[in-house]
């Protein structure tokens, strides 16, 4: 008899007692995906540049094509970027585009991205281009949204939103084609030698790491260029015979990628704390680039979309060359990866090994974090 009676008492107990562990558990900070934030140039674009009165854009068709929605969105890509493939790995929606009117109330709490087509590590790249948003305004608006987001949860809590977020910057590739190796006797080739223009670019890098840190960032991953002069562009461009790349950005890319990672190095020892990781975007670029057949690619020399020799000349547009099969194609258009070799490239970014992601890789780093 008591047995009976006491049985549903019992049972309130436990269902009122996973209430209100329910009650406990839903509002955790820990449950949310942690806080993206890209900067940098078109290679990490996710849009901003739809905003702004400039060339650098990828608003129009046949961009997106294969994205989810099959519209073009401001990613120079066929589909998804290298951001989209991060913010998927770490089990967040896609970063907004800081300029969109989208971003506000909780979908700020997501991250932002604030990187802009055409522009570099100096002011002067892609003056071409008229409006964009250069680095230091990038890094300026990652303030004017911690302001934006201290209005909406508290200065201490977006200081740990901040200081616990991912954080990647791509800069660079423009300081040499659009800016030294634009023109035969640009301004910039004309004041430096390769050698010292290098050593330039590399110290005012070191300056916007710093300045990133400075504003609270913690996990800072920073991609060294690609393979510069393997790019359909620069084949097209330069008369590549038969898709061999162009020595002189490959040397440029040569000599710039070693010295960010010492200085990624120093800033990392100078700190005391593994703030920068190196991503060696060379190498992961350089598999499929040599060999393509591996990766399921026919061609790493052409771009899918695009016209002229290697369909590397002027831009992708309507009237462009379209392939019909862009998981064919490592290059999208003249300068950007397809789809299908960010996939190979992020991949690498999450479980690469100390070769690809110096000193760690974005599933050891988001391990060591959730112990934190
Ligand atoms: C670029 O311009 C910004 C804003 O005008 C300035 O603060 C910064 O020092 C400039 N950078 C270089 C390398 O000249
Ligand atoms: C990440 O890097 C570590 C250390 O180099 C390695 O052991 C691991 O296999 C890599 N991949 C994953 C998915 O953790």
């Amino acid at each position: 008899m008591a047995y009976t009676s006491s049985g549903p008492n019992f049972m309130w107990i436990i269902v009122l007692g996973l209430a209100l562990g329910l009650v406990h558990y839903v509002p955790r900070a820990e449950a949310a995906p942690r806080a993206f934030f890209v900067f940098g140039d078109s290679l990490v674009d996710n849009g901003n540049n739809n905003y702004l009165a400039t060339t650098a854009r990828a608003d129009s068709p046949p961009y997106g094509i294969d994205y989810p929605t099959h519209r073009p969105t401001g990613r120079f890509s066929n589909g998804f970027n290298i951001p989209d493939l991060i913010s998927q790995s770490i089990g967040a929606e896609s970063t907004l585009p800081y300029l969109s009117p989208e971003l506000n109330g909780q979908r700020l709490l997501v991250g932002a991205n604030f990187a802009s087509a055409g522009i570099g590590i100096l002011n002067d790249t892609g003056i071409q281009f008229a409006n964009i948003i250069r680095i230091t305004q990038q890094l300026q608006y990652f303030q004017q949204y911690q302001q934006r987001v201290t209005g909406l949860i508290g200065s201490g809590q977006t200081k740990r939103l901040v200081n616990q977020a991912l954080v990647l910057i791509t800069l660079g590739g423009n300081d040499f084609v659009n800016n030294y190796f634009l023109v035969p006797y640009s301004a910039r080739s004309r004041q430096y030698n390769l050698p010292d223009y290098v050593r330039y670019l590399i110290s005012e890098y070191q300056k916007i790491l710093q300045k990133l840190y400075d504003l609270g960032a913690r996990r800072v991953m920073v991609t060294g260029t690609g393979p510069l002069g393997c790019v359909p562009a620069e084949l097209g461009m330069r008369g590549s015979r038969n898709g061999e790349c162009i020595p002189e950005l490959q040397r440029a890319a040569a000599l710039f990628n070693p010295q960010l990672v010492q200085i990624i190095n120093n800033l990392n020892s100078k700190i005391g704390s593994t703030i920068f990781i190196a991503v060696n975007t060379q190498l992961m670029h350089m598999d499929f680039i040599s060999n393509p057949q591996a990766f399921g690619f026919t061609t790493s020399k052409i771009a899918c979309c695009g016209q002229g020799p290697y369909n590397g000349i002027g831009l992708c547009t309507t009237v462009s060359n379209l392939c019909p099969n862009r998981n064919l194609y490592a290059f999208w258009d003249p300068f950007h990866p397809s789809e299908k070799a960010n996939r190979i490239i992020a991949r690498q970014i999450l479980a690469g090994t100390p070769q690809y992601m110096h000193p760690m890789n974005l599933s050891t780093i988001m391990a060591l974090d959730s112990m934190a």
